[in-house]
């Protein structure tokens, strides 16, 4: 969940530190701070708070070292004060180390340096780190020697840098269960938790694997295992623009990453339609080969955001291509016994591709002998290295904590799933294939379309600001899409928020409805929408004020309910996508009007590395 960065070559390294800390700032945002090599040894600066908090720090002087790490927190072990905040010393403060993870026994290991007479200065799991390597180097070992050793004793998920006085241009890192990335550079090597911090440097990237040690010069990246055994790592090249992490003169990453969404969408269709462009295939699947053609069952695993997507996944796969699907909380599936096996595709779906509980989830069904396809957004991650194949979602990098851009290009990725999976196991005729593939390729337009509203959404969110409470209801593939629209409320202007299936309205939630309660109702054209203009009059039927998502003139819809929010007439399967722009509108403009941080929530980290 921390951001941590590490650089050693460049002058002016306490500045390059802070702009890596500052694209990572999502990760974490309870403290922030940098250790730097100096001709006066280390030099530590932390702060409590946002980023700039640091930065206000560090801007009282030139930027100063070539070699040095930083780190952005989110706090786990101790409350976010300055004494917790990382980087962590030792005692003699010519060892700092940054860390992104937990450490399950530290306890152990704390008791075990106060026996021998460490006095700690922070609540934190990381601080023996520092304490650890700090005892290797004085026993002899060098900084890598060290850190291997340290990482040895370890239970838990981490990766950790390290820095020494005694060696002025080395990092040195390990990685385990956690994510880590080195730079390559000209003249300079960097680390970090995330690719989008590398951009700025450099396109060039290692991934670690689990238990890599890595040792950092200006001149040269060594890997070993923790026996110092030297392993090789593939070095990839990136080629997502670093313009694309920067704001562009919008207020918040999000209202950015709302807008991008057509061309992201566009973005991930491109590659697997054929090439008369008539029907959907995944080249990454055909390393599946026959496998597919067996399937009887197929479970999503996913956390937030991109569980909801599984769950339009499981309408689209139901509908499409007739093999039962569950969509699992990875959080929940790791702990049952779960039926994996060769027929049994498993799909995890993660932006990040390092969400712990999903990245267990797919191992232990890999294990299992499932098959594994991911739907995953970042290049390089965990998910995209470990699966059978890989469906990337285009969406580039998203910062925003709060997920828009990564859900709706997961929505077109488990579509374009389902049809290529109907097609190779002939659950659709090419003409069936082909009536469902040009309305895919024309819905960018219609989230264009959506968006064109946001004026309207605005002026909506203002009216209703101030409620307390919201409920949103959907049915069908729309019922994801409550689900969503109430988390990004939730997430960003803490107003609690319930999405419920509409049907399910009238077994018990309809007790909540009164005058106060606004409830939004996804009520557009498709084999429920009578139903669903139904539900809308039970809300009416009890005071409840009804703020329906309707197709452009829905006249129906608009005289039943309070206001509307407007999108394109799409087909019923795609609609998700269109109608779920007016609810993260609708989500941002409540929050903003009402002050909220909208891009940093409190309490939440963009990839959750932890359980
Ligand atoms: O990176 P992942 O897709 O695995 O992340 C899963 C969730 O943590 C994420 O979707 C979270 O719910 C977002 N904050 C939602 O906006």
């Amino acid at each position: 969940m921390c951001g941590i960065i590490g650089v050693t070559g460049r002058d002016g390294c306490s500045r390059i530190l802070l702009e890596g800390l500052r694209s990572l700032e999502y990760r974490g945002y309870d403290s922030a701070g940098v250790a730097v090599q100096t001709a006066d040894g280390l030099v530590v600066v932390r702060r409590p708070g946002k980023l700039a908090e640091l930065e206000g720090v560090l801007a009282e002087r030139e930027p100063f070292g070539r070699t040095g790490i930083g780190h952005t927190r989110w706090a786990t072990h101790g409350p976010p004060t300055q004494q917790n905040a990382h980087p962590h010393v030792d005692g003699p403060e010519r060892v700092a180390v940054i860390h992104n993870g937990i450490i399950e026994n530290h306890e152990a290991l704390r008791a075990e340096l106060v026996a021998r007479g460490v006095t700690f200065r922070s609540e934190t799991d990381t601080e023996i780190l520092a304490h650890l390597v700090s005892e290797r180097i004085e026993a002899g070992d060098d900084l890598g020697q060290a850190t291997a050793h340290v990482a040895g004793r370890l239970d838990g998920s981490y990766s950790f840098a390290v820095v020494s006085a005694d060696r002025p241009d080395e990092l040195a890192a390990v990685r385990h269960q956690s994510p880590l990335i080195l730079g390559i550079g000209d003249g300079a090597n960097f680390l970090a938790s995330d690719i989008p911090a590398l951009l700025p440097h450099t396109k060039v990237v290692m991934p670690l694997e689990d238990d890599d040690v890595a040792v950092l010069t200006p001149d040269k990246v060594t890997v070993t295992d923790v026996h110092g055994q030297v392993v090789t790592r593939p070095v990839r090249t990136i080629d997502w623009d670093p313009v694309r992490i920067q704001k562009g003169g919008y207020r918040h990453f999000m209202m950015k990453e709302i807008e991008e969404q057509p061309a992201a969408v566009a973005a991930t269709m491109t590659g697997c339609l054929t090439d008369d462009g008539f029907t959907i295939r995944i080249p990454a699947l055909d390393a599946l080969g026959d496998r597919l053609a067996q399937l009887e069952r197929l479970t999503f695993v996913a956390c937030g955001t991109s569980w909801h997507a599984g769950l339009a996944g499981k309408f689209f796969i139901e509908n499409l291509v007739g093999i039962p699907v569950d969509v699992d909380y990875a959080s929940e599936f790791r702990y049952r016994q779960t039926q994996a096996g060769p027929g049994h595709l498993v799909v995890p779906i993660t932006q990040s591709g390092e969400t712990l509980d999903t990245m267990v989830a797919l191992r232990q069904a890999k294990q299992g002998g499932s098959p594994i396809v991911s739907v995953v957004n970042v290049p390089e991650s965990a998910a995209d290295r470990e699966s059978d194949a890989a469906i990337m979602t285009e969406a580039g990098p998203e910062i925003g904590v709060a997920s828009t851009k990564a859900f709706t290009t997961q929505l077109v990725a488990l579509y374009m799933l389902a049809l290529d999976l109907a097609g190779r196991r002939g659950a659709l005729d090419a003409a069936a294939l082909r009536e469902r593939v040009q309305p895919l390729r024309r819905i960018r337009y219609a989230m264009e379309g959506a968006l064109r509203h946001a004026d309207a959404v605005r002026d909506v969110a203002h009216r209703y600001a101030d409620a307390r409470d919201f409920l949103f209801l959907g049915r069908g593939v729309n019922y994801p899409i409550a689900l969503e629209g109430a988390l990004k409320l939730k997430e960003i202007s803490y107003i609690h928020a319930e999405g419920y299936p509409a049907g399910e309205m009238k077994h018990g939630p309809i007790a909540l409805i009164d005058g106060d309660m606004p409830v939004v109702v996804v009520a557009t054209p498709g084999r429920v929408y009578d139903k669903v203009l139904a539900n809308i009059q039970e809300v009416r039927s009890r005071a409840g004020k009804v703020i329906a998502v309707c197709a452009e003139g829905d006249e129906r819809v608009a005289a039943q309910a309070d206001e509307v929010l407007e999108v394109p007439r799409v087909d019923e399967d795609l609609s998700c996508l269109v109608n779920v722009v007016p609810l993260q509108l609708l989500a941002y403009f409540i929050a903003e009007k009402r002050g909220c941080d909208i891009d940093q929530p409190r309490n939440l980290a963009k990839s959750v590395t932890v359980e």
